[in-house]
């Protein structure tokens, strides 16, 4: 409640749009939303179309897992590059090359002739949605005032599972016809409004900072927070670069950079191996395992119980992440987690009858799923998000996240394509209850190395992650 005055009090000196909302609010909130879509849906399409694929281009499993996974390399790769193009060019002019290789990535898939043309594409969307990976919550944390940072960066998450939503939808609408180019096509539109939501933003005042550009600064800081706010952050922003002004990678390795580079590595890693992407992009076989017998009896359940539950729960985060902090989440939420892989692991223990949902196996199966999806959508989704962008001292934050975040696009391709090789090797159960292992090791480090973030300035953030390194 009190943080709810402060806030309506601050915006009072705030430039508003439409009587009382704050243009800051709109302008990084856009940005928030169109990259998280874009991140979600080129992510999530792939799942309804590849089989369509298939039937016209007739490859082989090899192939299927290229064409799969190419948008995770090219994310990988994007996300190396991006923290430098963040650097080089603005927060802003990358989010925008991002954009346009969204936009152009999404065509050459849709008119694609042959299969190395797909997977040119795939890459190229997969580079679009790296770029974007960093620079988005880079801006995003950047712009957002201290009290509200955690909320608007938990908005990328939210549209991140809105377009996984609307991209399991969109599958699910057209698989009647099989119309694979228009579903990989139609994420030339989340380009569209990325450009849209990139273009009017002003530059980030602590990236112009940086440039030397200092009464460009103060001009965007009066723009999107209003002329009370600019003396202070200008006075806040320059105190921290001019601790350390040069800004090479291997300052990444030194003092509070090198803390704060393991906690956001760590995090990075930490939200892939507990298992997300393996439920996401096999939720249709565990579905199946759990007896639901065919193809269109999976996409439906999965709609809802992944695609449905991921985004409603990350709304538990909007609300809580800026109040009760990250660390309670985080804590709750990989609790939640190990009891739904815990469900899984006993579920394959037995034997299910395909057809027979209502065993209690397999709806153990589809209660554990949920829980899972749910526990991940309110912490390890937008927390890690929130962290990796709140941790790195200004001066080293674009080359921070990119490494954390290519860490994090490296994870999940690893574990995607580990994932099918273990369910065959050792099994559904012996799986699952590896990934409840990798969850407990999980939570014991994050209990020990996540300090609590919320409500602090970036200034103090980095500040507080020096102090802790010299002692
Ligand atoms: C993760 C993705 C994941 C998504 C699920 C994101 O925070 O980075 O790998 O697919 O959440 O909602």
């Amino acid at each position: 409640m009190s943080q709810d005055s402060d806030v309506i009090e601050g915006v009072e000196t705030q430039q508003l749009i439409f009587g009382r909302w704050p243009l800051w609010a709109t302008l990084v909130g856009a940005v928030s939303i169109t990259s998280g879509l874009a991140f979600g849906y080129d992510q999530g399409v792939i799942g309804g179309a590849i089989s369509f694929m298939q039937d016209e281009f007739g490859f082989g499993s090899f192939v299927e897992g290229m064409i799969t996974s190419w948008v995770t390399i090219g994310a990988l790769v994007g996300a190396l590059f991006g923290g430098g193009l963040a650097d080089r060019w603005s927060r802003k002019k990358a989010l925008i090359f991002a954009a346009y290789l969204l936009v152009f990535g999404s065509i050459v898939q849709a008119i694609a002739p042959s299969v190395v043309v797909l997977i040119a594409g795939r890459f190229i969307i997969g580079a679009g949605v790296g770029i974007a990976s960093v620079a988005a919550p880079m801006f995003v944390a950047e712009s957002a005032p201290a009290k509200l940072r955690g909320r608007y960066v938990s908005g990328y998450q939210l549209a991140i599972t809105i377009g996984i939503f609307v991209a399991q939808f969109v599958d699910y609408g057209l698989s009647e016809d099989g119309t694979w180019r228009l579903m990989v096509g139609l994420g030339a539109a989340t380009g569209v409004l990325l450009l849209l939501a990139a273009y009017p933003v002003p530059h980030s005042a602590r990236w112009l900072i940086s440039v030397g550009r200092r009464d460009d600064a103060a001009e965007s800081i009066r723009k999107v927070r209003g002329a009370a706010e600019v003396e202070g952050q200008l006075a806040a922003i320059e105190a921290d670069l001019q601790d350390q002004p040069s800004a090479e990678w291997s300052d990444l390795l030194i003092g509070g950079a090198r803390k704060a580079l393991i906690v956001a590595v760590g995090l990075a890693i930490i939200q892939q191996i507990t298992g997300i992407n393996a439920v996401i992009y096999y939720s249709n076989e565990i579905l199946a395992e759990a007896g639901f017998e065919t193809a269109s009896a999976q996409a439906g359940a999965s709609l809802i119980a992944v695609g449905l539950v991921n985004v409603l729960a990350t709304f538990i985060a909007l609300a809580f992440v800026d109040r009760l902090g990250r660390r309670p989440l985080l804590i709750a939420g990989m609790t939640g987690m190990l009891a739904g892989l815990a469900g899984l692991t006993i579920t394959f223990l037995y034997e299910t009858t395909p057809g027979d949902t209502h065993s209690i196996p397999g709806s153990l199966a589809l209660i554990s799923m949920v829980v899972f999806i749910a526990s991940f959508a309110f912490s390890l989704g937008p927390v890690v998000w929130t962290i990796i962008s709140e941790v790195f001292p200004n001066q080293v934050r674009a080359k921070g996240m990119s490494v954390a975040t290519a860490v994090n696009w490296g994870a999940a391709f690893v574990l995607t394509l580990l994932f099918p090789i273990l369910l065959d090797g050792i099994g559904h159960s012996a799986t699952f209850g590896l990934l409840a292992f990798f969850t407990v090791i999980s939570m014991l480090w994050v209990a020990r190395m996540v300090p609590e973030t919320k409500g602090k300035t970036l200034e103090e953030v980095s500040a507080m992650f020096s102090d802790e390194s010299t002692t």
